[in-house]
């Protein structure tokens, strides 16, 4: 086994295990996106029905999605490999989630109208799913004043309209009008399907990075915190039904369905989560946040003196989680340690006020920063550890929302 192969194989919880999703693909030049899509639904654990338009078929072909998903594309209502020839609501009544990517300006504004001439236009009407609408065409097509009325009724009828976003478009203009991103379409059919989940009517605060302390206009200090454990428990809580705001350091994809605040430094941090943790349920501290900053900033660029080095005062950090307060609050810590993992976390407890500290030893492989799994140990306020096994980090995220949700009702009764 080569060195870099991990032999601990993490438990994973697909995010979207058994759940059917229509995925409606239209005759725009964006189709052959839609490809990548069914993948990462599939991916995801779900069960992809695919309906193409017939112009849809002009752009791709219905084996692409048909060897991606082990299902039959469905193209025409009397179409005789499609279950809809016998029952047209067959996939309206099993779908989780109607999801139209890319949509044409011609199928919103036939879904605007209720015209049910096709197979994706009747699964449209005879669905109780939620349905998730991603246009793509050019901008001229998409400021039609029909173009906007139909995405203006569509929203009213209760439809997310996902996008479309800013970028060249295929007539070499730069506009609105492109599919967003593969990542935000299944963030947001994930939201979607857990918009009842048990954190429903809940609001989730994350934080996540390592913050970043200026020593002068182009330097900092900061730590090896990538942001991929606090981003997790993000799409975990989102999945659940939660309204989440993620305040984080890092840069990465900004996830579906999360208002993010961005947060550089730990003032950053402190400006962004106090205000607004007194009305929230749950407060996850997955930042690290710095212990030490530069004593002093310089306002220009500390320049090369001679050949010596030179020496930097850092001072003592305080620590804004005691800060955090709210009625129905929950608060939980998390430590990185590389040694003494329980006692440390012990420690952390109480002075931050958290109902239990995630403790995780970052020497552990396949555990820290950078990775995706983690072993942690939940060390609660009276110092009992529960040690978790490795897990991916949404897993993990999933199992700190577990540990949580009694405590949250707790607070609320
Ligand atoms: C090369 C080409 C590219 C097209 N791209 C788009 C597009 O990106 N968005 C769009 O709304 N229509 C686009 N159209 C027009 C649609 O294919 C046309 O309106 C068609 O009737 C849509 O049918 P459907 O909505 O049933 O798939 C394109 C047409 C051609 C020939």
């Amino acid at each position: 086994m080569s060195p870099e192969i991990s032999p601990i194989q993490p438990i994973s919880r697909p995010p979207l295990e058994g759940k059917t999703i229509v995925l409606g693909v239209t005759g725009s030049i964006a189709a052959y996106k839609a490809a990548d899509v069914a993948s990462k639904l599939i991916q995801a654990g779900a069960i992809v029905e695919v309906i193409m338009t017939t112009s849809a078929m002009e752009f791709v072909g219905r084996s692409t999605f048909e060897a991606l998903t082990h299902r039959p594309v469905t193209s025409g209502l009397w179409d005789a490999h499609s279950e809809l020839s016998i029952d047209h609501v067959a996939l309206a009544l099993r779908a989780d989630c109607l999801l139209v990517a890319p949509a044409t300006a011609n199928i919103l504004a036939k879904l605007a109208l209720g015209i049910a001439d096709d197979p994706l236009t009747a699964t449209y009407l005879a669905t109780d799913a939620p349905v998730i609408v991603a246009p793509a065409m050019d901008a001229d097509m998409l400021d039609s004043p029909s173009t906007v009325r139909n995405i203006t009724t569509l929203k009213n009828d209760g439809v997310t309209i996902a996008g479309p976003a800013e970028g060249r478009l295929a007539s070499g203009l730069i506009g609105k009008g492109r599919l967003v991103k593969t990542d935000m379409l299944t963030g947001l059919v994930r939201q979607v399907i857990g918009r009842n989940g048990d954190y429903a009517g809940r609001h989730v605060i994350v934080s996540a990075g390592g913050t970043k302390q200026p020593i002068d206009p182009v330097r900092y200090i900061s730590n090896r915190s990538t942001g991929k454990m606090g981003y997790a428990i993000a799409e975990a809580a989102r999945d659940r039904g939660a309204k989440v705001t993620l305040v984080t350091a890092a840069n990465m994809p900004v996830p579906a369905g999360v208002k993010v605040v961005n947060a550089s430094t730990v003032d950053d941090m402190r400006d962004a989560i106090l205000p607004i943790s007194s009305d929230a349920d749950l407060l996850v501290m997955a930042a690290a946040i710095s212990d030490f900053t530069p004593a002093q900033v310089s306002d220009r660029k500390i320049k090369k003196q001679g050949s010596g080095g030179i020496s930097m005062e850092l001072a003592k950090v305080e620590d804004f989680m005691p800060l955090a307060h709210g009625r129905k609050l929950v608060k939980v810590a998390f430590a990185a340690e590389t040694n003494d993992l329980e006692a440390n976390a012990r420690a952390k407890a109480s002075p931050k006020g958290a109902a239990f500290v995630v403790a995780n030893n970052i020497s552990d492989p396949g555990s820290g920063f950078g990775t995706d799994t983690n072993k942690v140990t939940f060390v609660d306020s009276r110092g009992k550890a529960e040690p978790q096994p490795l897990m991916a980090k949404l897993d993990v995220g999933h199992a700190i929302l577990d540990r949580a949700l009694p405590l949250l009702a707790k607070r609320q009764s």
